[in-house]
């Protein structure tokens, strides 16, 4: 079957086309530079680009698929969390489009969707190597783990009691001085910074909870530069500050990600999401797996970020799976959760 989804959570307007496990295409159109010079992203101005980019982009999607409006066979949008109106976009563009061509219309959560995208191998969804897994799932709106047991069933154990770490990345990057969004930033910077210079909180890390909490490290980076504002006169010691937050942030993600697998016996650990580009975070859970010897799945740098595959390889797994219920009398859940 040939499935088209749409993902306009926030602010990326994407529409992909699947068949068979495959992506066809995945055309992302992202709206980072406009809300870059307000420091954060206006839902209004979301809103409005996803009104203007959704038609383009599908059309390339189709194009790029090489497919007609007549060979799709269902129909997939993310229905929440997101910002309301950028989701009513997608949401009710997929309901029309079903409606229109009389085929199934699925709501698919948007964290499910990150949750398996690192099944997603190039071009191809590979669940044949799925094993049971604890799922990283660290966002610029969210941070979670989530136990796998099997394909389609899983249990959120843990997520952020405050900020989520991406949402830290990104006002510590603001405290510090650097454009929206701060964490790609950040993470450039740290690259020649030395992580060992200041020494920031690790929130929860001793505690035995999978929860997380990120706004006190946030906090103690805005006292601490209050205390001593010449350090942002150099470059030198602006980049040990980005090497030495981003190591406190990594540590609390690795370390509880590897305890809760231990605890939990499984041998396979998986991330996804925005924060997943980071390369401290993937370093240091490839090094982790590997001493432990489980089996690392990050997501592509390309699935990390939103996107539409994500949610097309979802919905396809889930109508395999089984019936799906068709979402033309659903309306969007902003607060919707992943349980
Ligand atoms: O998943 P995503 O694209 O959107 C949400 O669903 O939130 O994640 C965006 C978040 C932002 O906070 C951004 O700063 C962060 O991911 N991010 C990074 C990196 N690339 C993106 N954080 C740290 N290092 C990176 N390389
Ligand atoms: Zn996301």
């Amino acid at each position: 079957m040939t499935i088209l989804a749409i993902e306009t959570s926030c602010d990326e307007t994407s529409v992909a086309i699947v068949r068979d496990g495959r992506i066809l295409s995945n055309v992302v159109s992202s709206q980072v530079s406009l809300h870059s010079e307000y420091g954060g992203v206006v839902p209004e101005l979301a809103t409005r680009e996803h009104l203007r980019n959704f038609l383009p982009v599908a059309h390339s999607a189709l194009a790029e698929a090489k497919i007609e409006p007549r060979d799709i066979g269902a129909v997939a949008a993310t229905q929440g969390p997101g910002l309301p109106n950028a989701l009513l976009v997608g949401f009710k563009a997929a309901q029309a489009l079903a409606y229109a061509l009389g085929k199934p219309c699925l709501g698919i959560n948007h964290h499910e969707a990150h949750l398996y995208s690192p099944w997603i191998r190039g071009d191809t969804a590979d669940f044949s190597a799925f094993e049971p897994n604890v799922s990283l799932i660290v966002s610029g709106g969210h941070t979670i783990l989530a136990h796998v047991r099997a394909e389609l069933d899983h249990e959120v154990i843990g997520s952020t009691l405050d900020d989520a770490a991406g949402e830290c990345f990104d006002k510590v990057g603001k405290l510090i001085g650097l454009p929206y969004p701060g964490g790609p930033e950040l993470d450039r910077l740290a690259v020649e910074g030395n992580p060992f210079a200041y020494d920031f909180p690790r929130p929860l890390l001793r505690d035995q909870t999978d929860d997380f909490s990120f706004a006190g490290l946030k906090t103690s980076v805005r006292y601490f530069l209050q205390k001593r504002p010449e350090l942002l006169n150099d470059r030198q010691n602006i980049r040990d500050v980005c090497a030495s937050v981003q190591a406190a942030i990594v540590e609390v993600l690795v370390t509880k990600t590897m305890r809760a697998a231990e605890r939990l016996r499984v041998r396979c650990i998986t991330a996804s999401g925005g924060v997943t580009s980071n390369r401290r975070l993937r370093q240091d859970l490839e090094n982790a797996c590997r001493k432990s010897g489980f089996t690392l799945r990050l997501a592509e740098r390309k699935f990390c970020t939103d996107n539409a595959a994500m949610i097309a390889i979802l919905a396809e797994r889930k109508l395999l799976k089984r019936p799906q219920p068709v979402a033309l009398d659903m309306e969007v859940e902003p607060g919707m959760r992943l349980v």
